[in-house]
């Protein structure tokens, strides 16, 4: 396996996926009962934005200036990613970050885990065994987080039903495997399977629109409780990039997120567009009643 999160980290796709992930745990909390978050792809929790674009051989060029970047001083943001910068900026600023442009970026473990209530728990799986390791670092002090080294989709299974009864499942693969979407669709089964209220979302590329519409074909095969699709491209379908944008499917999304997410994506795609053809779109795969 070759993924590093830390490349990646603040980029447009971390900016969507983390700003959804945010607005959902709010949602959640909105009942006083406690959840089990249960992170089956997490990364390393903690990113070094200023070694980010760092490779073991060659230089990358960052990818956050396009994704947080385009955000971080920016006044009167929609109130989804405002919610979501000022947990960054006020991770980013108690990592020790005294410049005016970002430098400590947190993955989804830690967002969550900043919103955590006393009655909340998270379960974490990295199946590299150094981003295993500094995500236990970064977690050491932390009794209700739970961190193994281990395959997530195998994982997943022995996490649910959890005591708490609610669960939210965050599936975020590296998608360099070729049979990635054939995975996710059996584990999301499975999640379903023991846990049917779960919410689960799950993160994935947009780069070949037709595998894209296979991977909704075979999750439509599962009978699905209500799902939408959150879309965002930062190119046009003919620009040479090869990830034109990312996608995010949630399946029992906590009641009419869509209204708010809608106008924020809107707008996020136009903040985050890259080329002409960027755009958003939230369509539902399952509507909800
Ligand atoms: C996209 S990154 C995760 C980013 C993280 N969820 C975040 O938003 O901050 C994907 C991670 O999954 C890990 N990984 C790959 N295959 C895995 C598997 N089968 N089980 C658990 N982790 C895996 C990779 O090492 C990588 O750190």
């Amino acid at each position: 396996m070759n993924y590093r999160h830390s490349y990646h980290a603040g980029n447009f796709a971390d900016v969507m996926k983390h700003a959804v992930l945010v607005r959902i745990v709010r949602a959640m909390q909105r009942k006083e009962r406690g959840f089990l978050y249960v992170d089956t792809h997490a990364g390393r929790g903690r990113y070094d934005l200023a070694s980010a674009a760092r490779g073991d051989t060659l230089e990358r060029k960052p990818e956050w200036p396009e994704g947080i970047g385009r955000l971080w001083n920016r006044s009167r943001l929609p109130e989804v990613l405002a919610d979501y910068i000022a947990l960054v900026k006020t991770y980013d600023q108690k990592q020790g970050n005294l410049e005016a442009a970002p430098r400590f970026y947190p993955g989804s473990p830690r967002l969550v885990r900043m919103l955590a209530r006393a009655q909340d728990r998270l379960s974490l799986f990295e199946k590299q065994q150094d981003e295993a390791g500094a995500l236990r670092a970064e977690f050491a002090r932390s009794s209700q987080v739970g961190i193994q080294s281990a395959d997530g989709y195998a994982g997943l299974r022995g996490q649910l039903p959890p005591p708490e009864k609610r669960a939210l499942v965050l599936i975020d693969p590296p998608f360099e495997a070729k049979d990635e979407f054939a995975q996710v669709v059996k584990a999301v089964g499975d999640a379903l399977k023991r846990a049917p209220a779960a919410t689960i979302a799950v993160w994935y590329p947009l780069t070949e629109r037709a595998r894209v519409d296979g991977f909704f074909a075979e999750l439509a095969g599962l009978a699905l409780p209500p799902t939408f699709a959150f879309e965002l491209t930062v190119v046009g379908p003919a620009h040479p990039m090869k990830m034109k944008g990312c996608g995010l499917v949630v399946i029992n999304p906590p009641y009419q997120i869509d209204q708010e997410l809608t106008p924020t994506c809107t707008w996020m795609a136009e903040m985050l567009a890259q080329d002409q053809g960027g755009r958003a779109e939230l369509r539902w795969l399952v509507k909800e009643a």
